[in-house]
C-alpha cells in the first residue's frame, strides 16, 4: 500500500492525517512517481483552512502540489521517461504522499546535481516569480520592489531579475536581510515608513513592484512609488486587486491566467534546473519532516516560524 495525507474537512492543521492508500496506477499518458520530497506552499494551508474557495468535501481530499521522485512504472504510451528517471512534478494535486500517478506533461527531468528538496521546491514558487516577472516585463533599468522578498516566490523573483540586469529591492524582516544579501537585492524592512525607507535606497524611482506578502502596506507602498500601475501586480490580493487598478496573478483572482501566462509557470521549471546545476540560482532549503508531520508542516508555514522551503519526506 502507499500512503498520503488526506482531510475531510475544512480546518485546523491537525484535520491533516496520514492514511493507506491503493498503490496508485499510471493510466494512459502517465507515470507512477514514487515521491522522495513533497513541498509545503501557503496554498497548501490556504485550502485546508477554506481561506480559497474549493468545492465541497465529499471523500478524502489530497494535498500538495509539489513533489520529487523517482518513476516507478509507466502507462501505457509513455514516451520520454523511463523507470528510475529522477523527475520534477508541477502542479498535481495528491503530492503529499508516498506515490502518485502523474500525467507526464506535468513531468521534468531532474538533473542530478540538484537534490530531490530543491526539485520539489521549485514548482509553484519558481513557476509564479518567473510567470510574474515576464508578465510585468521586467528587465535591465528597471528597480523592482519585492514584497516579502524573503518568501520562496520573492527569492525566486529577487533571482531572474537580478539575472535579468534589474535592479531589486526587497522587503523582510531584518534577520532575513543577509540572505537577500546573498542573492543580490537591496533588504528594506517591511513595516511602518516602508515608503520612505524604498525612496532612501532609491531615489532615482521604482519602476514596477510584485507583492508577495498580501498587506495593505505592501499594496500602498507600490501604489506611492510606482507611477504605472499596470506595472505593481500583487500574488495574494487577487479578490481586490482591480478595486486598486493593479493586476492580479491567481492568488484568488477572478481573472484567469492567460495561456501564454501559463506556459510561462511551465518553462520556469526546466530553465531554474539548468540554473541550479550552473550555480546561478539557489533554493534557501527549510526543514525536512516526515510525511506524517504535514500538520506541523502546515502550522510552521502559517506562523512564518521556518525560514526556507519546509519539505515533507515519505
Ligand atoms: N497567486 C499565485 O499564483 C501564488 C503562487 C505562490 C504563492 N502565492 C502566495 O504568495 C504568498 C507568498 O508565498 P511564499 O511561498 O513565498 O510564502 P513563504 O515562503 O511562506 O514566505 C512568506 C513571506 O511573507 C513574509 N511576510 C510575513 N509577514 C509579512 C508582512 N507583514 N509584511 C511583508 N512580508 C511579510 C515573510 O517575510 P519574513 O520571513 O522576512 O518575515 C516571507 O518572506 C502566499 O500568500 C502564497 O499563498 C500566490
Amino acid at each position: 500500500m502507499a500512503h498520503a495525507i488526506v482531510y475531510s474537512e475544512i480546518g485546523t492543521p491537525d484535520v491533516l492525517r496520514l492514511t493507506e492508500i491503493p498503490d496508485p496506477v499510471a493510466g494512459p499518458g502517465e507515470v507512477v512517481v514514487r515521491i522522495e520530497a513533497a513541498g509545503v506552499n501557503p496554498l497548501d494551508a490556504k485550502l485546508r483552512r477554506g481561506a480559497r474557495p474549493s468545492p465541497p468535501i465529499v471523500e478524502p481530499r489530497r494535498v500538495g502540489f509539489d513533489g520529487a521522485g523517482v518513476v516507478a512504472s509507466l502507462g501505457e504510451g509513455v514516451t520520454g521517461f523511463a523507470i528510475g528517471d529522477r523527475v520534477v512534478i508541477d502542479n498535481v494535486l495528491g503530492t503529499y504522499a508516498s506515490a502518485l500517478a502523474v500525467p507526464v506533461s506535468k513531468l521534468f527531468r531532474l538533473s542530478d546535481g540538484v537534490t530531490m528538496a530543491e526539485g520539489a521546491s521549485l514548482g509553484i514558487p519558481v513557476g509564479t516569480a518567473y510567470q510574474c516577472l515576464r508578465s510585468l516585463d521586467v528587465t535591465k533599468g528597471d528597480t523592482l520592489l519585492v514584497h516579502a522578498g524573503s518568501g520562496a516566490v520573492g527569492q525566486a523573483a529577487v533571482q531572474f531579475a537580478v539575472l535579468w540586469g534589474a535592479r531589486v529591492i526587497a522587503t523582510a524582516r531584518p534577520e532575513r536581510f543577509d540572505q537577500l544579501r546573498s542573492l543580490g537585492a537591496d533588504p528594506v524592512a517591511y513595516g511602518e515608513g516602508l515608503t520612505e525607507r524604498v525612496r532612501e535606497l532609491a531615489p532615482e524611482g521604482v519602476t514596477v513592484a510584485l507583492d508577495c506578502a498580501g498587506t495593505d502596506e505592501a499594496i500602498q507602498t507600490s501604489l506611492a512609488l510606482v507611477d504605472d500601475r499596470e506595472r505593481i501586480a500583487t500574488i495574494v490580493r487577487g479578490p481586490d486587486a482591480a478595486d486598486f487598478g493593479i493586476r492580479a496573478f491567481s492568488g484568488g483572482s477572478p481573472v484567469p491566467l492567460t495561456d501564454e501566462e501559463q506556459s510561462w509557470r511551465q518553462d520556469a521549471i526546466p530553465l531554474t534546473i539548468n540554473l541550479i546545476e550552473a550555480g546561478d540560482f539557489q533554493v534557501e532549503l527549510g526543514p525536512e519532516l516526515p510525511l506524517a508531520d504535514a500538520a506541523r508542516a502546515h502550522e510552521l508555514i502559517e506562523r512564518h516560524a521556518a525560514n526556507g522551503k519546509i519539505v515533507l519526506v515519505p
